[in-house]
């Protein structure tokens, strides 16, 4: 029977994916279109798991699963039920590996239902400091972005360890979001950034330097109504990305297909090296083209949605 349920969305990257890792500001924005749910039943054997990598004991789960594992055991202490026999039952529509926010969403859903089961009531602060355990396993050095976004669910302005705020959107526009079909491989492109950035600083510090600008001209823009400034941004921003090695010809060809077909702006989002790109367009209208277009191009999903649908904080 199941006694928790914890639901979780994605989150994608507007501005600062890598630079942010850096120490410049990143802006990102709750993915609502898509949806992890956990649900938590109790046995009397070991803690089990069942999701769509693994079905079994939580403690003989293969590696793509040791941030979970870690998680399920900090929570469990947090709460100080460390010895109890849970069942997780991980159901998603929100691919996994993509730059989405996939498996700080399974962690922040593993945790709100782990709560719910125990009747605890859950801070932002502890949801965000139990998700970001498992995210430093998953990441070579995670910056605590996509716990922060997806815990919130609102459009969050980061920094890391100097500034976390939720930033007012008034942006008449609409996102789309492309998956190139391939998995993005975050954790490999964050230390081939690192890699770069300790061979050749001089090359580097400027392309992280102007990432960290264009992420502040764009919350600039967001709350301004200001698209085709955002659009500018973003495509500089890709630009960058991809001198930094983090694109590849999956992402080139969806953000090349998306510009030539008159979007106001396009980049990858998140780790890159696959995963997602976004696109930004005036309407509704306007974005079903896009998704046709990229569709066409080789997109295995789309999936579009007006920015005005997100919650904004004033
Ligand atoms: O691939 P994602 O969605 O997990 O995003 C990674 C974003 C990076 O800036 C590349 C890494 C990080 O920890 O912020």
């Amino acid at each position: 029977m199941t006694i928790g349920v914890g639901v979780a969305n994605g989150k994608i990257i507007l501005m600062g994916e890598h630079s942010v890792v850096y120490g410049k500001p990143a802006i990102a924005l709750p993915f609502s279109k898509a949806s992890i749910r956990c649900s938590v039943d109790f046995h009397e054997s070991e803690n089990s798991i069942r999701c769509i990598y693994y079905e079994g004991l939580l403690v003989d789960a293969p590696s793509v699963l040791d941030g979970v594992k870690v998680l399920v055991e900090s929570t469990l202490k947090h709460l100080d039920k460390p010895e109890q026999g849970i069942n997780l039952n991980i159901e998603s529509d929100l691919p996994p590996q993509r730059g989405l926010g996939s498996s700080a969403a399974v962690s922040v859903a593993v945790v709100r239902s782990l709560f719910d089961a125990f009747k605890v009531p859950l801070s932002e602060e502890d949801l965000s400091n139990l998700v970001n355990i498992a995210e430093a396993v998953h990441h070579v050095n995670p910056s605590g972005l996509d716990a922060s976004t997806i815990a919130s669910g609102k459009v969050v302005y980061y920094q890391h360890g100097s500034e976390k705020r939720f930033i007012p959107m008034h942006l008449n526009g609409v996102i789309v979001v492309a998956d190139t079909g391939k998995h993005g491989q975050t954790k490999q492109a964050v230390s081939e950034v690192r890699d770069l950035w300790i061979k050749n600083p001089d090359d580097i510090n400027p392309i992280l330097d102007r990432l960290g600008e264009l992420t502040l001209e764009a919350s600039e823009y967001l709350s301004t109504n200001n698209l085709i400034g955002l659009g500018k941004t973003m495509t500089e921003a890709h630009g960058l990305l991809r001198k930094i090695n983090v694109s590849d010809d999956t992402l080139e060809q969806l953000v090349s297909v998306a510009i030539a077909n008159g979007a106001l702006g396009a980049k990858l989002t998140g780790g890159g090296k696959g995963g997602c790109m976004i696109a930004l367009c005036s309407s509704t209208k306007e974005a079903e083209k896009m998704a046709t277009h990229l569709r066409n191009a080789g997109a295995t999903n789309t999936w579009f949605y007006d920015l005005q649908e997100i919650i904004s904080d004033e």
